[in-house]
C-alpha cells in the first residue's frame, strides 16, 4: 500500500530478536565466517530489511559473535556491517551467567513450555529459587540490555525509527523502552502461541503481570491467529486491574496508552524457498536422498523439541505398520530433525526418546521384514542442520506429517505445500497455526490421537490421485497467495496508519 511505501522511505527499522540474523564464526586464519541463523523470526525479518534500512540488535550467541562485537567495540564501531545481508548489526553482549538463566531457564523452557501448554510435558520446570534468580539477574538484566541497545540505535537513527521487537524472549523490552521514550513507535510479534489466560496461573502472578504491563507499553502487538490474540485480552484482563479493553477493536487502553491487538500469520517467501530448494547443493542432497524413497514415503522436518510431537508421530507410524501389514516394506519414513537447545535437560532427554522409539521400530520390523524375506528398514533419521537437504526432501513426500501439539504457525507445512512435486497430502494438527489457514486442504488430526494419526497416514498414502492432486493446488495457492510480504506489508501498513493518526493530531 501507498502509505507503507512513504513510511518505508523515511523509515530506519531496528529490529531486536534474540538470535541473529547471522551468526560468526572464527577461522583458523584469524578471519570471520558467517553464517546465516536459524529459525522462523531470522527467515522472516531478513526479509523485511530488504525492504528498508535496517538495523538488527540481537544477542552475541557464540564465541565468534562475542569476538567480533568486542573487536567493533574497540575500534569505536557502534555497528557491524556483515558481509552479506541488508541490515547493520548490534550485539547484545550479557554475561554468561545472565544470559544462561535468560535462555535456559527462562525464555527456554519456562516461557516456551508454558507458552505451548507444555508445563507438564515431559517434566516440569518447577518455579523455584533458581527460577527466580534467573528472572531477576537473567530475564529482566537482559531485556533491559536489549532496551539500552535499542535505544543506543534509535538516537543514532537518520530517519525515523520503527522498533520492531520479536518474541517472548523480549518481553519487559517494551516496558524499559517506554519509560524513556515515551514517544516512540513500538510494535511486538509474538512469534509461538498465547494460551488461554487460565493456564498463566502456572507461572507466578508477579512474573505474569510484569510481562502483561510490559507488552502494553508497545503500540502494537501481533499474534499469529485470532485465538492467540483473544487469548492476550483475556490474560491481561485476568491480571491487571486498570486496564480497558476493547474486544471488537482488539484495543487495550491502560494508564492513558493504547496498545492495538493485531493478527499477523507468518508465511514464507516462495521465490526464496525455490531458490534454495533448486540450488546445486539441493539436487546434489536430491540425488543422495533417491535410494532413500520407497514406493510411499512419509516425511517430517522438525526441530528435536518435545511441542513438535515427533515421538508420538513414531508411535502412529508403528500404530500404521501393525494395521496395515500390506505396507511392509513399501514405506520410508524420512526425519530431518535438527538439534535445539542442547543446554536445556529437556530437549536432550527428547532426543534420547527419539531415538529410543525410532531403535525400537526399526528393530520390530527388521525382525518381521526378515522373515518375510525382506530388507527394509522403516524409519530413517537425519539429524543435523541442513536447509538444502530438508527442502530437497519435501518435494518428495506423499505424507508430510507435522503433528505438532501446539505450533505459532509451523512453516514446515507452508514449504512443504509450495515445493512438493508428488501431489502429496499434509498431515497437520489442530494445534499448530497452520491449520487455520491449510486446515481445509490437509488431513487433520489431533495432536495426542496416535490412533487417528495413523489412520490419518493411511488415507494420506492411499488416497485417490485426483483427490490428492486438488488438494495440493489448493494449498500451494493458498501458500503462494499469503507470503512473506504480506505479513510484513500488513504491518507496516498497521504502521504506517498509526503514524498518520498521530501526526493528525
Ligand atoms: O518463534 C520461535 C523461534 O524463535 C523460531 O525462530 C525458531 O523456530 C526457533 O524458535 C528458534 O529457536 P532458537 O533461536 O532458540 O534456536
Amino acid at each position: 500500500p501507498e502509505h507503507a511505501r512513504e513510511l518505508l522511505d523515511r523509515a530506519t527499522l531496528i529490529i531486536a530478536s534474540n538470535r541473529g540474523p547471522v551468526e560468526f564464526h572464527l577461522a583458523s586464519d584469524g578471519t570471520f565466517i558467517t553464517k546465516r541463523g536459524t529459525g522462523g523470526v531470522v527467515t522472516a525479518m531478513s526479509a523485511a530489511s530488504r525492504y528498508t534500512e535496517a538495523i538488527w540488535v540481537a544477542c552475541a550467541m557464540t564465541e565468534g559473535d562475542r569476538l567480533r562485537a568486542e573487536m567493533a567495540r574497540e575500534a569505536g564501531e557502534a555497528v557491524i556491517t556483515p558481509p552479506d545481508g541488508d541490515f547493520r548489526l548490534r550485539f547484545v553482549l550479557p554475561d554468561p551467567d545472565a544470559y544462561f538463566g535468560y535462555y535456559n531457564r527462562i525464555a527456554n523452557p519456562l516461557l516456551w513450555f508454558l507458552q505451548h501448554y507444555l508445563w507438564d510435558t515431559p517434566r516440569a520446570p518447577d518455579v523455584d529459587h533458581l527460577t527466580w534468580d534467573a528472572w531477576h539477574h537473567g530475564y529482566v538484566t537482559v531485556n533491559r540490555m536489549f532496551a539500552e541497545e535499542i535505544l543506543a540505535a534509535v538516537s543514532a537513527a537518520h530517519r525515523e525509527p520503527l522498533v520492531m521487537l520479536q518474541d517472548y524472549h523480549l518481553y519487559l523490552a517494551p516496558g524499559f523502552l517506554r519509560e524513556r521514550r515515551p514517544e516512540i513507535v513500538l510494535q511486538q510479534f509474538i512469534h509461538i502461541p498465547w494460551p488461554d489466560q487460565d493456564y498463566w496461573r502456572l507461572v507466578p502472578r508477579a512474573m505474569r503481570q510484569a510481562i502483561c504491563r510490559s507488552l502494553l507499553a508497545n503500540d502494537i502487538v501481533g499474534f499469529q491467529t485470532p485465538q492467540h490474540a483473544r487469548s492476550f485480552l483475556n490474560t491481561v484482563e485476568a491480571n491487571l486491574d486498570d486496564v480497558e479493553i476493547d474486544r471488537r477493536q482488539r484495543e487495550i487502553v491502560s494508564r492513558g496508552h493504547t496498545t492495538r491487538v493485531r493478527v499477523y500469520p507468518i508465511s514464507i517467501d516462495p521465490a526464496h524457498v525455490l531458490e534454495v530448494a533448486e540450488s546445486e547443493d539441493a539436487k546434489r542432497h536430491e540425488e543422495h536422498l533417491r535410494s532413500f524413497l520407497n514406493e510411499y514415503t512419509i516425511i517430517r522436518v522438525d526441530r528435536a523439541e518435545p511441542s513438535k510431537n515427533v515421538v508420538r508421530g513414531f508411535l502412529a507410524y508403528d500404530r500404521l505398520l501393525e494395521a496395515h501389514p500390506e505396507l511392509l516394506g513399501r514405506v520410508n519414513f524420512l526425519a530431518f530433525l535438527v538439534p535445539s537447545r542442547l543446554e536445556v535437560a529437556e530437549y536432550i532427554d527428547y532426543l534420547d526418546d527419539i531415538n529410543a522409539v525410532v531403535g525400537r521400530i526399526n528393530a520390530k520390523y527388521a525382525n518381521v521384514a526378515e522373515h518375510q524375506g525382506i530388507n527394509w528398514q522403516p524409519v530413517h533419521l537425519f539429524i543435523g542442520d541442513d536447509y538444502p537437504r530438508a527442502l530437497a526432501a519435501m518435494k518428495h513426500y506423499d505424507v508430510l506429517l507435522v503433528n505438532a501439539i501446539f505450533d505459532g504457525m509451523n512453516l514446515v507445512a507452508k514449504e512443504g505445500a509450495l515445493l512438493n512435486q508428488r501431489n502429496g497430502v499434509i498431515v497437520l494438527s489442530e494445534g499448530a497455526g497452520a491449520y487455520q489457514e491449510l486446515g481445509r486442504w490437509a488431513l487433520t488430526v489431533s495432536p495426542t490421537d496416535i490412533e487417528g494419526t495413523a489412520q490419518a497416514l493411511y488415507e494420506g498414502l492411499t488416497m485417490p490421485e485426483s483427490e490428492r492432486a486438488l488438494r495440493a493446488r489448493q494449498l500451494r495457492e493458498l501458500v503462494i497467495e499469503h507470503d512473506l510480504r504480506r505479513w510484513i506489508a500488513d504491518q507496516l501498513s498497521d504502521l504506517a496508519q498509526l503514524r498518520a493518526e498521530r501526526h493528525a493530531r
